[in-house]
C-alpha cells in the first residue's frame, strides 16, 4: 500500500509562506505584490479556475487585478491590454488564461506578455532559460510536482522517470526539471510504441496526457512514484490519468485526484507571483524581446 501525497497540505503550506513573505514586501515598498489575471470569454471550467487564483491572491496578500474580458475581443485589442498591463508598475505577473477562443492566436499573445511578468513560465524566452539549464519563472504544475517529490525526499538522482504527455505546459517543462536533478527521463506521447514496458520500467511516473484512468495500475513498477497530472471529467467524477486504486496496490507513493498535483499548481503561480514581484523591486522592467 502507498504513502498518498498530500498536494493540498503542502500547498496551504507554501501558500501561508507567500502570505508571510507578501506581508513583508509590502510592508517594505508600500504595495502588494500583484497578478494580472486575464480571462477571455465565459468557459466555464476556466472561469472557475480563474475564480480559484483570485481567491488564493487574496488569501496570500496578494493584489489580483481581474481583466474578464468579452469574447469577441480582437487579437490587437488584447495584445494591447497585455502592452498595458507590462507597463503598469503595479503589475509583477501576467496570467492569460488557456485555452483562448479559436480566433486569437495564443502564441502571440504569450510572446507579447514581458518575460519578466510571466508567471506562467510559457513565455519562449522563460522556456529557453529553462532549456539552458538556467530557470527563472517555471511553469507551475511541473514546479509543483518537483517540490512534491522534494517534500517526499523522493530521491531523483540516476533515477528512471518517464513523463507521459509532451505539452509545453507539462510534459516539455516537466523532464527538463526531472533531467536538471539528473533523473534519466523518457518522454511517453499518444504515438509511443510499448508504453506498458517503458512505464514498467520507471522509478517515477508523471502522467500529464489528459485521458481517464489510461495509464493501468498494474503497469506501475513494485515501489514506483507515481504524480497524476491528469484532471478528466468523466461521468464517476473527477480521475486522472492514471487507474488510482490498482496503482497505489503498487506505488510506494501516489498523488490522489483531486488533492494532489491541482493545489499544488496554484501555490507555485503564487510563488511566482512574488518571485517576479521581488525581482521588479531590485531591477527595472524590461521590455519582451522583440
Ligand atoms: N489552462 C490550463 N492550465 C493553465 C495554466 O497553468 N495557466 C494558464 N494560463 N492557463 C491554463
Amino acid at each position: 500500500m502507498s504513502t498518498i501525497i498530500d498536494g493540498k497540505a503542502l500547498a496551504e503550506k507554501k501558500r501561508a509562506a507567500v502570505a508571510d513573505e507578501a506581508r513583508a514586501f509590502a510592508q517594505r515598498y508600500g504595495r502588494s505584490p500583484g497578478l494580472a489575471v486575464v480571462l477571455v470569454g465565459n468557459d466555464p471550467a476556466s472561469s472557475i479556475y480563474v475564480r480559484n487564483k483570485k481567491n488564493d491572491c487574496a488569501l496570500s496578500g496578494i493584489a489580483s487585478f481581474d481583466h474578464t474580458m468579452d469574447e469577441r475581443i480582437t487579437q490587437s485589442e488584447l495584445l494591447s491590454l497585455i502592452q498595458k498591463l507590462n507597463a503598469d508598475k503595479t503589475v509583477d505577473g501576467i496570467l492569460v488564461q488557456l485555452p483562448l477562443p479559436a480566433h486569437l492566436n495564443a502564441q502571440e499573445v504569450l510572446l507579447a506578455i514581458s518575460p519578466d511578468k510571466d508567471v506562467d513560465g510559457f513565455h519562449p524566452y522563460n522556456m529557453g532559460r529553462l532549456l539552458t539549464g538556467e530557470p527563472t519563472l517555471v511553469p507551475c504544475t511541473p514546479a509543483g510536482v518537483m517540490a512534491m517529490l522534494h517534500e517526499y525526499d523522493v530521491p531523483i538522482k540516476g533515477m528512471d522517470a518517464v513523463v507521459v504527455g509532451r505539452s509545453n505546459i507539462v510534459g516539455k517543462p516537466m523532464a527538463l526539471l526531472l533531467m536538471m536533478e539528473h533523473a534519466t527521463v523518457t518522454i511517453c506521447h499518444s504515438r509511443t510504441r510499448e508504453l506498458e514496458r517503458k512505464i514498467g520500467q520507471a522509478d517515477i511516473v508523471v502522467a500529464a496526457i489528459g485521458k481517464a484512468e489510461m495509464i493501468k495500475g498494474h503497469w506501475i513498477k513494485p515501489g514506483a512514484v507515481v504524480i497524476d497530472v491528469g484532471m478528466n471529467r468523466t461521468g464517476q467524477g473527477l480521475k486522472g490519468d492514471v487507474e488510482y486504486t490498482e496503482a497505489s496496490a503498487r506505488a510506494s507513493l501516489i498523488t490522489p485526484v483531486p488533492g494532489g498535483v491541482g493545489p499544488m499548481t496554484r501555490a507555485m503561480l503564487l510563488e511566482n507571483t512574488l518571485a517576479a514581484a521581488q525581482r521588479h523591486v531590485k531591477q527595472p522592467i524590461t521590455a519582451p524581446p522583440s
